[in-house]
C-alpha cells in the first residue's frame, strides 16, 4: 500500500506550493480574544521542558500565587485547567454538584445559559432565575430566589460578555452563607480588568480565561476552589463524573506530590506566568484603573458620534462595551469591513442582541488610549458609508 493513497488531491496538488504560516495583523478589539502581549508570545515560544522538570515545577507554584493574588484569593486550589475558560468553567460544576443537586442559575445572557447547560448535565436539578440581557441582579431578587429554591450552588455570572454587564457583587456572598450554599461565579471578562475580590466577595468557586484580561492566548482556564466547596468534594458520595476535571486528582500533580496527571501544555503556562507577572508589575489596582480610564474615553467618543451604548453607565463592564446598532445600519457589513479593511476585530450580538448591537472589547494589552482614539477613527470614518 503506497502513502499515496492516503494523500488528498487537494494535499497533493498544493504540496509544492504550501507556506510555513504567516498570520494576519489583527487589533482584536472584540470580546475575546485580545492580542497577546508580545513578551508572553515570547515565553511561549521559549523550547519546551518537561513537565515534572524543577524548573516547570517551580514555575507551577508561581503561577498558582499569582493567580491567587490577581483574583485576590487565599485558596490553596488555585490552578490553571489545561483547557479555555469552559473547562474550568465545566471543573467547577463537576467537582461541586452531585446528581439531584438543586442548583440555582442567575442568567443575564448568554454564559449564564451555558451554566445552565451545563449543570443539567451534571444532573443537578437546575432552577433558573432571568433578568432581560442589559440587566444586572438587585440583592433583594436574589434573596428572594434563595429563599424559594433553597439551592445548594448559586451560579452567576461577574462580567456578562455577550451584553457588557457587570453584576454588582456586594453581599452576594453573605447570602449565600445565610442560606447555606456555595458561591460559584464565572470571571472570564473580569479577571484582570475589573476589580475582583473572591475572598472578600465569599466566592467559593470560580474560573477564567486566559484570552482577556491577562493579555495571553486562549489555551488556559484558571479556577479556583475555596475551602467550603473543598470540604464538599471531600464528603462526596461519588466519583467526580469527569476524569480530566477532577480537582483531587489534578491536585495530585498541582499540590506537593507532583504525581503525573496529564501532560501539562507547558508552553501555555509559560505564557500565562509571563501574563502575570507583567500584570503584578503594572500592580491590579493601576490595571483596573487603566481599563476604567480607557473604557470611560471610548464611552465618551461614542457618545460624541451619536452612538448609543446598550448598558446603563453603573452596570457597563471597562472590558466590554455593546454599542447599538443604528437603525438602517448593517452592523454585520460594517464589522466584516472593519476587519477586511483595516484589520480591526469588533464583535457582534449574541442570542436575543444577535444583529442589535456591537461589543467592542478593551482587555488587557489591548485597553489603551491609542487603540481607544483608533477605533473611534474608524467609526467617524467608515459609519457613515453604511448608513
Ligand atoms: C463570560 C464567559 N464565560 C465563559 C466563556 C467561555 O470561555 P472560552 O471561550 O475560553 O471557553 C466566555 C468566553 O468568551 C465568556 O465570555
Amino acid at each position: 500500500m503506497s502513502l499515496k493513497q492516503y494523500l488528498p488531491e487537494v494535499v497533493e496538488s498544493r504540496q509544492k506550493d504550501l507556506k510555513a504560516i504567516s498570520t494576519p495583523e489583527r487589533l482584536l478589539l472584540g470580546p475575546g480574544p485580545s492580542n497577546a502581549h508580545p513578551d508572553v508570545l515570547k515565553a511561549i515560544a521559549r523550547p519546551p521542558v518537561g513537565h515534572l522538570d524543577p524548573f516547570y515545577v517551580d514555575l507551577m507554584g508561581e503561577v498558582q500565587e499569582l493567580l491567587r493574588y490577581a483574583w485576590q484569593t487565599k485558596n490553596r486550589l488555585t490552578l490553571p485547567m489545561s483547557g479555555t475558560g469552559s473547562a474550568a468553567m465545566e471543573a467547577t460544576i463537576a467537582n461541586s454538584v452531585e446528581p439531584g443537586e438543586k442548583v440555582l442559575v442567575a442568567v443575564k445572557g448568554y454564559f449564564g445559559h451555558r451554566l445552565v447547560d451545563m449543570a443539567t448535565r451534571y444532573q443537578a436539578d437546575v432552577q433558573i432565575i432571568q433578568k432581560d440581557w442589559g440587566e444586572a441582579f438587585s440583592l433583594e431578587e436574589v434573596e428572594e430566589a434563595l429563599l424559594n429554591h433553597r439551592p445548594s450552588i448559586l451560579a452567576m455570572v461577574h462580567a456578562e460578555t455577550s451584553t457588557g454587564v457587570c453584576q454588582p457583587m456586594e453581599g452576594i456572598g453573605d447570602l449565600c452563607r445565610k442560606y447555606d450554599c456555595l458561591l460559584l461565579l464565572d470571571t472570564v471578562t473580569s479577571l484582570g480588568g475589573v476589580p475582583l475580590f473572591l475572598d472578600e466577595w465569599k466566592v467559593d468557586l470560580a474560573y477564567s480565561c486566559s484570552q482577556k484580561g491577562l493579555s495571553c492566548p486562549p489555551g488556559l482556564g484558571p479556577f479556583s476552589m475555596g475551602p467550603r466547596a473543598e470540604a464538599k468534594l471531600l464528603k462526596r458520595k461519588n466519583k467526580v463524573p469527569n476524569w480530566y476535571l477532577d480537582v483531587s486528582l489534578l491536585n495530585q500533580y498541582w499540590g506537593s506530590d507532583r504525581v503525573y496527571h496529564h501532560t501539562a501544555p507547558v508552553n501555555m503556562n509559560f505564557g500565562i506566568r509571563e501574563a502575570l507577572r507583567l500584570l503584578a508589575e503594572e500592580g491590579l489596582e493601576n490595571s483596573w484603573n487603566r481599563h476604567q480610564m480607557n473604557a470611560e474615553k471610548l464611552w465618551n467618543g461614542l457618545d460624541d458620534l451619536g452612538l448609543k451604548l446598550h448598558v446603563p453607565e453603573h452596570l457597563r463592564l471597562p472590558t466590554l462595551t455593546t454599542v447599538v446598532i443604528p437603525d438602517g445600519v448593517d452592523g454585520k457589513a460594517f464589522s466584516t469591513h472593519l476587519l477586511r479593511k483595516h484589520g480591526v476585530e469588533l464583535g457582534g450580538g449574541l442570542g436575543s442582541l444577535a444583529g442589535k448591537v456591537w461589543r467592542i472589547g478593551l482587555m488587557g494589552y489591548n485597553s489603551t488610549a491609542k487603540n481607544v482614539e483608533h477605533i473611534l477613527r474608524l467609526f467617524e470614518l467608515e459609519l457613515p458609508n453604511f448608513s
